[in-house]
């Protein structure tokens, strides 16, 4: 474990590049099964939470390709903008990031009663300087998760660019992010909380090891892991404490590859780098550059090449 910094940023896409083996997503017909999709439009549900690497500006990249009437699984939740905008019936979400998932959790079985809960931490009061650096003790004081749950909310609504970020000792340690008037996200916690109550869905804060372990022939498999670096130099984002490197990566391939032998549809993000084509080099490989938003360093900001590999079943 070591210190963590900030990495992956949000994306939109910019466009698909020309050139590799790869097909265009732009060609795709869009309107697979297991999404919602009317009138020609895509109808999108958008996450409660900002989330660096959030997938919600990629959502017509991603669900065409993870059509399929299985259950869904998400090893790697983060904000669920994925999840949220799938109609499986099925579905186990995870994440590494237990605080991330005691919120998922209490608002999927409380409902109303955690939302007014957690807005007692949206006032004017609690958007000082002064009350955010309390506040943030206080959550790295507390072991209570359903306390935790609500000052994670807290802070990724008034920390520097929504960030989610853990320290080696697993202390939160974002700066205050000076916010006119942060507004509690009450509509799409609601929307989150409804979509929690179609059909069954299962919250597990596991490492992604322990979910492959579970992935049986027919599941849809997204996977979304924290990028390998598009250089030596950049950092990767430590979500959870935790540090996700190239043995991770490895791994992970190695995992889509079996559950794939075994009959699941696996279907991953990465950055688009001559490694990562390596590591997925039976998938189907689709391009693009992605905007990116959120960044500790300015000139991070722009376009980056990403991709998504795809491995899908019979
Ligand atoms: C790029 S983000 C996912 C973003 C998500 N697709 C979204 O739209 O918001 C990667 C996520 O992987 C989680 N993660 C990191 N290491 C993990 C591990 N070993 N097992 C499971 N989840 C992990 C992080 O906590 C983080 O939320």
């Amino acid at each position: 474990m070591r210190a963590a910094r900030c990495g992956n940023p949000a994306q939109s896409p910019a466009g698909d590049r020309r050139g590799g083996p790869e097909r265009s997503t732009s060609a795709l017909p869009l309107g697979g099964i297991g999404f919602f999709w009317h009138g020609g439009a895509m109808s999108t549900i958008k996450p409660f939470l900002k989330w660096a690497g959030g997938k919600f500006r990629l959502l017509e990249r991603i669900l065409p390709e993870l059509a399929g009437a299985g259950r869904y699984v998400e090893p790697f939740a983060g904000s669920a903008a994925v999840y949220l905008n799938t109609a499986a019936p099925e579905a186990v979400v995870n994440d590494v990031n237990a605080d991330l998932i005691a919120l998922y959790s209490h608002i999927q079985a409380e409902g109303e009663a955690f939302m007014a809960y957690a807005a007692t931490f949206f006032t004017p009061k609690t958007n000082t300087e002064a009350a955010f650096y309390e506040l943030r003790a206080r959550f790295n004081a507390a072991t209570a998760p359903r306390e935790r749950a609500a000052l994670l909310l807290y802070l990724n609504k008034h920390a520097y660019n929504g960030l989610i970020r853990y320290n080696a000792r697993g202390g939160y340690n974002v700066p205050f992010g000076r916010y006119k008037a942060p507004q509690f996200p009450r509509d799409d916690m609601r929307r989150f909380w409804e979509r929690t109550r179609q059909g069954h869905t299962v919250f597990t804060c596991r490492d992604f090891r322990e979910v492959f372990a579970g992935v049986r022939a027919g599941d849809v498999v997204y996977c979304d892991p924290p990028y390998a670096p598009l250089s030596a130099t950049a950092n990767f984002t430590s979500y959870a404490g935790n540090v996700f490197g190239p043995k991770d990566q490895e791994e992970l391939a190695s995992l889509a590859r079996r559950a794939y032998s075994q009959g699941a549809t696996v279907v991953l993000s990465n950055h688009d780098t001559p490694q990562i084509r390596a590591l997925y080099a039976g998938a189907d490989i689709l391009a693009f550059d992605v905007q990116r938003f959120i960044s500790c360093k300015g000139q991070a900001r722009g376009r980056a090449p990403e991709l998504l590999a795809v491995y899908r079943a019979v």
